[in-house]
């Protein structure tokens, strides 16, 4: 996507020296910053604290990351060489990055997909990880491209689309799911207006889609997380698009904690909710969605929240009662009952249809 005439993936890798940039997604919408992480443990560090975030964006630095862990482990000397020459210390390493890499952000099923596939070809080489991280980079955009393509059919002119959380091109390498539709429809001409749920406690909605549908000169608004419901029964949304973070092999979705009530209203009034996700989302592991870990995060993204002051200053401030806890799951299951369609890289596909596509 384009920033300001600039075109910018959210996170690439320099195969050379090893570093990952990535746009910082926690200073976004106030300002655009790359940041930079030099090896793994920084990686891990930005997937942890959401620098980089939204389940495509964590695949793509998780392959980054376990690409950097081959490079450091290899320590120069076992660069080029074959899987056999690695010494038992160098082969512990590995696995114990893939380890710690695999618990930064565990709903997410692309981070998996991305370890496993870059940690089988690191084996090989340091180099033949770091360009298993780089094609899976690459095959993250064409999916995400082709899911707009495909999804851009259900906008029509004067559509009116719910969308929940961030699911646009910052939570993926470009183009995003859930909204890679919307954009793909821009270019086409059409002509529709987006709610974009604020998406409560981290705001992705009201900072990061907002900044993004802002961005390619997309009408929209912003509306309280709790407005689904009036908004449908008014009949002011023609249909939903959300992402996902999981799908289990029944279609169950895990997705932003929010969304399951979003799809149940959506149910009550006959109105279409669709999820938009590549098949490196689904999980054929997994009968149905009870088996999904769900991410609890910190208190803290509850009881507080920060932003820029009147003279652009960082701030924290609490904002509910002192003394008091919060319970802070990342994200809930939406049963696929709730769910329409899928907007995948291969085609709209139905929930009792998705297992037809295992390998
Ligand atoms: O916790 P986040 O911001 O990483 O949440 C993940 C998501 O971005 C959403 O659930 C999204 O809809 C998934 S697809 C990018």
């Amino acid at each position: 996507m384009y920033i300001a005439g600039k075109h910018y993936r959210t996170i690439w890798m320099d195969s050379e020296t090893g570093i990952i940039s990535m746009i910082d997604q926690n200073a976004l919408p106030f300002s655009f910053e790359i940041f930079e992480a030099k090896n793994y443990k920084e990686t891990c560090h930005a997937i942890i604290k959401m620098i980089t975030r939204g389940a495509g964006a964590i695949g793509a630095a998780a392959g980054f990351a376990m690409a950097q862990a081959f490079y450091e482990g290899a320590r120069g000397e076992g660069r080029g060489t074959n899987y056999e020459k690695y010494t038992k210390e160098q082969l512990e390493f590995f696995v114990s990055s893939r380890n710690e890499i695999e618990a930064t952000r565990p709903t997410a099923r692309n981070l998996f997909y991305a370890t496993e596939r870059v940690y089988t070809a690191g084996l090989k080489s340091p180099e033949a990880a770091v360009n298993e991280a780089q094609k899976l980079a690459d095959e993250n955009i064409a999916d995400a491209k082709r899911i707009g393509e495909l999804g851009s059919s259900l906008i029509t002119n004067g559509s009116r689309i719910l969308t929940h959380c961030n699911a646009g091109w910052l939570g993926f390498v470009d183009y995003g799911s859930a909204l890679a539709p919307m954009y793909i429809a821009k270019e086409q001409g059409k002509e529709f207006f987006v709610y974009a749920d604020e998406t409560r406690p981290r705001n992705q909605g009201a900072r990061l889609t907002a900044w993004e549908l802002q961005n390619e000169g997309i009408p929209h608004k912003i509306v309280p997380d709790n407005a689904g419901a009036h908004l449908m029964s008014r009949g002011m949304v023609d249909f939903v698009i959300v992402g996902a973070d999981r799908i289990a092999a029944n279609g169950d979705t895990a997705n932003k904690i929010g969304t399951f009530e979003k799809a149940i209203v959506a149910k009550e009034f006959g109105i279409p909710f669709y999820v938009a996700a590549p098949f490196s989302t689904i999980d054929f592991s997994l009968m149905d969605g009870t088996q999904i870990p769900i991410e609890e995060r910190s208190e803290d993204e509850v009881l507080t929240y920060s932003g820029p002051d009147s003279e652009g200053i960082l701030r924290t401030i609490r904002m509910a009662s002192p003394g008091s806890h919060a319970l802070n799951p990342a994200f809930d299951v939406t049963p696929a009952k709730y769910i329409t369609g899928f907007i995948t890289e291969k085609g709209i596909i139905k929930s009792n249809e998705l297992s037809r596509f295992i390998l």
